[in-house]
């Protein structure tokens, strides 16, 4: 049972009151083993409406279990409830939650640890200990108000005052040393760091002061183990690591920090640095407890904010683990392919206003394929279900941009997107490969980008335009990495591939919060299979209504 809350909370020498699960912030972590049913009953006691999102997990025909506002469900309103009913199948490792309404998921998020199945180990050395790492994103001023206020002017949202490691900014902010994480560990042991990104709108390079991490696993699926001194995890996604203790009491403390990576102009990102601490237990030491502050303190050197060299190596390094206990099911032949376009662009702005767009006349906005998805006040998946889905949403979201230019070029002269409520629609079992391709309107940016519903296999990536002809001839069919969140490279493209075996109403989008707000998202209708077992299951009878 999850009961939403406010809080009061207080960080960078400043209290607020904010929205919580529980009244923790990070919220509570879920802990389930693979093949466990899943019933959370959510309460909500705040004055804003209120949905959950279990960020990864495939919700297989389940999908009024998935949590984001308007596309699965209604909001649950102030004082209702709603049982999210769902079951773990096929997945393994670290996933998260968060709100999925406005800027909620500010402070309502927490970690999902889904364990194997009784006696199945690791395919890796047994941790000695694990623990949740979840990186958030903290505003002094609070976020709804904010966001609503960026609507309203067509301007960009304030960025934020800090990082934060489980929820602590740490020393490098003022006044903040004793809001520090530590993670004392013992020599010689190995720990399992489940890394999570919550933050809003920044991707972050994370590296421990001499110490290097193993990555095991990223979005609850093994990967081929490698080492790092830096890794990079953008919004959405998630990490395992392996940080093995040096084998001798070092008689030193070292910061474990994370930092943004972005190619957009600093001043318009939040270009803090968030550290917690790693320490070592004194074994001549009789207690426990206390942080030596007088070791020599060793921090780790990030990388310039803009390093795309080091993001690139990282994600060329991730390679399914492609063993038969845990295959890799890339899709070989492909019955749909799609090419989308995704970026950013303007908004004309309303008559008699002024704007604070990226010119006074125009506001900020983003879309797929130029369209920049309108979210109905009803949800699209009953609309479906339900059949009544005139007036609510169309069928034909465009399967190609409608008109192609130099993507990564000098941009059009026009860079108004389109509005609208569009689907694009699959058969049940299709295999299908999209193409997602940023822009340079507005400028190049990295896009992570969220399917729900499902896992895909990022087959391929690069820069500049992508080549129809010669970019497949180099694709990764024998053991791309499986996820469910990508970075489209700034600048560039990415290919995925995934079999549409889920019936259901599915978003897709930035996890970039301000590019979803921006109407960077869309959504997938997969219809039903003819078997029984490949239908969407009936909406439960607490289902919140619009
Ligand atoms: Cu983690 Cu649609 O979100």
């Amino acid at each position: 049972v999850l009961y939403v809350q406010m809080a009061n909370v207080t960080r960078l020498c400043a209290s607020k009151s904010i929205v919580t699960v529980n009244g923790e912030y990070p919220g509570p972590t879920l802990v389930a083993r693979e093949g466990d049913r899943v019933l959370v009953r959510v309460t909500n006691h705040v004055a804003h409406n209120m949905t959950l999102h279990w960020h990864g997990i495939r919700q297989l025909r389940s999908g009024w279990a998935d949590g984001p506002a308007y596309v699965t469900q209604c909001p649950i309103q102030t004082g209702q409830s709603y049982v999210y009913n769902f079951t773990v199948a096929g997945q393994r490792g670290t996933l998260w939650w968060h709100a999925h309404i406005s800027w909620l998921r500010a402070t309502v998020y927490g970690a999902i640890v889904i364990l194997p199945k009784l006696g199945v180990p690791y395919p890796f050395v047994a941790p000695h200990k694990e623990l949740p790492l979840l990186f958030g994103e903290w505003w002094r001023a609070d976020t709804e108000a904010l966001i609503s206020q960026a609507l309203r002017t067509g301007g960009a949202p304030n960025i934020s005052d800090a990082f934060t490691i489980n929820g602590l900014p740490g020393p490098l902010y003022n006044s903040s040393a004793k809001d520090t994480f530590k993670l004392k560990v013992e020599p010689g042991k190995t720990y399992l760091l489940r890394l999570i990104n919550a933050a809003l709108n920044d991707e972050l390079f994370f590296s421990v002061a001499n110490h290097t991490l193993t990555i095991v696993e990223v979005d609850a699926v093994y990967v081929k183990p490698f080492p790092v001194k830096t890794l990079i995890i953008s919004p959405g996604q998630t990490t395992n690591v392996l940080l093995t203790a040096k084998p001798f009491y070092p008689k030193a403390n070292f910061y474990m920090s994370a930092a943004p990576y972005s190619v957009i102009r600093p001043g318009t990102f939040d270009n803090t640095t968030v550290a917690g601490i790693l320490e070592y237990h004194n074994p001549h030491s009789a207690s426990e407890s206390s942080f030596d502050k007088d070791l020599p303190l060793f921090r780790p050197t990030l990388p310039r904010f803009n390093d795309t060299g080091l993001v690139t190596n990282f994600t060329s390094k991730l390679r399914s683990l492609a063993t038969p206990q845990y295959p890799a099911a890339v899709p070989q032949s492909v019955d749909r392919r799609f090419f989308f376009t995704v970026g950013l662009g303007t908004r004309p702005c309303p008559v008699n206003a002024t704007c604070q767009g990226p010119t006074n006349t125009t506001q900020f906005a983003a879309a797929i394929n130029n369209i920049s998805l309108v979210l109905p006040s009803t949800a699209l998946l009953q609309s479906h279900f339900t059949g009544k889905s005139r007036g609510v949403y169309g069928s034909n979201f465009p399967v190609l941009p409608l008109s192609q230019f130099n993507y990564t070029g000098v941009s059009p002269n026009n860079t108004n997107v389109a509005t609208g409520t569009k689907l694009l629609v699959l058969p049940f079992n299709a295999s299908v490969e999209l193409v997602m391709q940023d822009t340079s309107i507005l400028g190049i940016e990295s896009h992570p980008l969220h399917l729900h519903g499902f896992n895909f296999f990022v087959v391929g990536q690069g820069f500049g335009n992508y080549d129809p002809v010669n970019d497949p001839m180099r694709f990764n069919l024998v053991d791309p990495v499986e996820r469910n969140t990508v970075g489209v490279p700034a600048g560039g493209w990415v290919a995925i591939r995934f079999l549409a075996d889920n019936p259901g109403v599915w978003f897709m989008h930035c996890h970039l919060e301000v590019h979803t707000t921006w109407g960077l998202r869309m959504a997938w209708l997969v219809l039903d299979g003819s078997l029984s077992n490949q239908k969407l299951l009936p909406p439960p009878s607490d289902l919140p209504k619009c």
